[in-house]
C-alpha cells in the first residue's frame, strides 16, 4: 500500500496497492480504445471547430501527457517515441514550449491513425514495465495522467457527436441499446437546502483537482434547488412563449451571442412548434420532453430561469445539496443522449444530480480561498483558466463512471454547449 503527500497539488494518488493501479490505468487506456473502435481513418483525423479536438488527436494527447510528464521527467534513460510528436500533441501547456495550433489539429493527417495507436501502445508498455516505481515516487502525477485521460473520453464523445451533427448523412456512432426508452420525469418540487456555514472543496485521502482546494468555509442564505433538471419539454415550452425572442429575460452579453449566431433552440434540435429532433451519438431522435434538457449555454440557462421566475443555483448549494449522494449513481457512458432515470421518490430526494447533464451554476470560476498552483508545467493543469469562465456540476452521460465527486468543478465559457450541458432551478427564500 502507498498513500503520498501531493507534489502536483492535485490531490493525493489514494491508498491503492500497486496491482490496483495497474489495472486502472490498463482499463483506462483500454476504454479510449474502444470509443473510436467504430470510427475511420476520416472520422478520426477531421476537427469541426477549434473548440473541439480530432479523436486521434484525443488518442495521442492523453498518450503524451503520461510520456512527457511520467517517462521524460521522471524515468531516467526514457528516449521519446518521436521527438517532432510532443510539437503536435501539448494542448496548452506554456511551459513545454511551442505547439500546434490549436484550430491545426484537424490537419494532422499524419501520423495516421495506426501509428498513434502504436504510440499508445508503446507509451503503455514503456508505463506498465516502470509502474511500481510511479506509483512509489509520483502516485499523485499517476493518477493526474489517468483522470485526465478520463476527461478526454469525454471530450472525445462530444468532439465526434459535434462532427457528427454536421454531416448531412447525419452518422450513428452508436446504436441506440435496448430500455433506453423514455422516461417519465417525476413532478419538479422544491428541496430546502442548507442554510448558514457549510463546507465547500474536498479534503480527503482520494484523488481531486487542485482547483477543488483547500476545504474551506461558505455561507449559505435560505434557499430551495429543483429536485431534478429542468426537462425537453419545459424547454419547449419557454420556446412556445417566445422565449429566444424576449430580450428583457437575457443577458446583454447573451442576447448579442444569440441574435448574432441566430440561436432560436438548443445545439442539435431541428423542427419547430411541440415537433422537434436532436443529433444524438444514436443519430437524429425525437426529442424526448421528458428527458433533462442538453446543449444549451449559460446565455440560454439564465434566460430561462428568469423565464421560471428563478435562479440558477450557486456552487457552493449545489454541492451542498450533492454532499451525500452517490457520484457513481448516473448513467455514465451508457447512453446515447441525456435521460431522466426513474425518480427517486421522496420530499427530500434529488433526481440526476451526478452523471446525466452538466448543471450549470451561475458561479464564476474562480479560484477558493487558499488555493495554491503547482510547481511546475502540471500547474497550468486548471488555474490559469480561471476567468470569464462558469462552473458546471454533476457531470454528465458522457462522464466515465468513477470520475465525478460533490466537488468536481467543471468550467466553460458562457456562450459553449457542446457539451452535455444542462440546468437545474434554484430559488432564494
Ligand atoms: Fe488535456
Amino acid at each position: 500500500m502507498t498513500s503520498l503527500p501531493s507534489r502536483t497539488g492535485q490531490g493525493r494518488s489514494g491508498t491503492l496497492p500497486h496491482s490496483a493501479f495497474r489495472e486502472r490505468y490498463l482499463a483506462v487506456r483500454a476504454l479510449t480504445l474502444e470509443l473510436v473502435e467504430t470510427l475511420n481513418e476520416a472520422d478520426a483525423a477531421a476537427q469541426s471547430m477549434p473548440d473541439a479536438s480530432p479523436a486521434k488527436w484525443h488518442l495521442a494527447h492523453t498518450t503524451w501527457f503520461f510520456e512527457t510528464f511520467l517517462l521524460r521527467d521522471q524515468v531516467p534513460g526514457y528516449r521519446l517515441y518521436d521527438e517532432r510528436w510532443p510539437f503536435l500533441f501539448n494542448s496548452y501547456y506554456e511551459a513545454e514550449g511551442a505547439r500546434l495550433p490549436r484550430p491545426d489539429r484537424g490537419l494532422l493527417t499524419r501520423p495516421t491513425l495506426a501509428e498513434v495507436i502504436d504510440y499508445r501502445r508503446r507509451v503503455d508498455e514503456a508505463m506498465v514495465a516502470v509502474l511500481p516505481q510511479l506509483v512509489e515516487r509520483h502516485g499523485d502525477l499517476l493518477e493526474l495522467g489517468i483522470q485526465h485521460e478520463q476527461q478526454h473520453q469525454e471530450l472525445l464523445l462530444t468532439d465526434i457527436k459535434h462532427l457528427f451533427a454536421l454531416n448531412p448523412l447525419g452518422p450513428v456512432y452508436r446504436v441506440k441499446g435496448e430500455g433506453e426508452g423514455p422516461a417519465t420525469a417525476a413532478p419538479m418540487h422544491w428541496i430546502e437546502g442548507a442554510q448558514g456555514r457549510v463546507d465547500a472543496g474536498y479534503d480527503g485521502p482520494d484523488f481531486a483537482f487542485d482547483n477543488e482546494q483547500p476545504m474551506h468555509s461558505t455561507w449559505l442564505a435560505p434557499h430551495a434547488l429543483a429536485s431534478r433538471p429542468v426537462t425537453n419539454g419545459e424547454w419547449i415550452e419557454f420556446m412556445l412563449d417566445k422565449g429566444y425572442e424576449t430580450a428583457t429575460l437575457w443577458l446583454s452579453d447573451g442576447l448579442d451571442w444569440a441574435r448574432r449566431e441566430g440561436v432560436a433552440s438548443p445545439l442539435y434540435w431541428r423542427g419547430e412548434g411541440r415537433e422537434w429532433e436532436h443529433f444524438t451519438l444514436a443519430g437524429w431522435l425525437p426529442v424526448d420532453p421528458e428527458s433533462p434538457v442538453t446543449h444549451i449555454s449559460f446565455y440560454e440557462a439564465e434566460a430561462f430561469a428568469a423565464w421560471a421566475g428563478c435562479r440558477l443555483p450557486t456552487e457552493q448549494e449545489w454541492e451542498a445539496a450533492a454532499r451525500d449522494h452517490d457520484p457513481g449513481a448516473g448513467v455514465q457512458l451508457d447512453h446515447a443522449a441525456p435521460v431522466m432515470p426513474r425518480a427517486e421518490h421522496g420530499a427530500d430526494r434529488f433526481t440526476s444530480l451526478f452523471g446525466n447533464v452538466w448543471e450549470w451554476t451561475g458561479s464564476a470560476y474562480r479560484p477558493w480561498p487558499g488555493f495554491q498552483t503547482a510547481p511546475g508545467a502540471v500547474g497550468e493543469y486548471n488555474g490559469k483558466f480561471m476567468s470569464g469562465q462558469f462552473v458546471l456540476k454533476g457531470g454528465s452521460c458522457a462522464t466515465p463512471r468513477g470520475h465525478l465527486r460533490a466537488s468536481y468543478r467543471n468550467f466553460f465559457h458562457p456562450h459553449q454547449r457542446w457539451q452535455f450541458t444542462g440546468l437545474r432551478l434554484a430559488r432564494s427564500m
